[in-house]
């Protein structure tokens, strides 16, 4: 299964994944700009991505333990989620991302 991932310089990249996998993950090996410092353990917020309009519904809202998380970083918006909590699944396949600012390495 597909996702398109636009990073921060605006180019959007398909990469694929395999089922159960965190996005996150699927990013991260990649090689694309996520910094992911806490490996997927829900205490960095360094892992933010822009969830497409068409896909939100797809992908559901964040918990509110997440919620608070992305409450820390300042380019939060609606469709914010962090994506070491979005498992690859079949119904995700083609789901569109864009990296955020505050997911950057440096
Ligand atoms: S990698 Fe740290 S919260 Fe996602």
């Amino acid at each position: 299964m597909e996702i398109h991932v636009t990073d921060q310089a605006g180019e959007t990249h398909t990469l694929e994944g395999l089922e159960g996998w965190r996005v996150m993950e699927v990013i991260r090996d990649w090689g694309l700009n996520i910094k992911a410092e806490c490996g997927g353990a829900l205490s960095c917020a360094t892992c933010h991505v822009y969830v497409g309009a068409e896909w939100f519904d797809v992908v559901g809202a964040p918990s509110a333990e997440e919620e608070d998380m992305l409450d820390s970083v300042g380019d939060v918006r609606p469709n914010s989620r962090l994506s070491c909590q979005i498992l690859m699944s079949d119904a995700l396949d083609g789901l569109q991302l864009t990296l955020a600012a505050s997911a950057a390495k440096d």
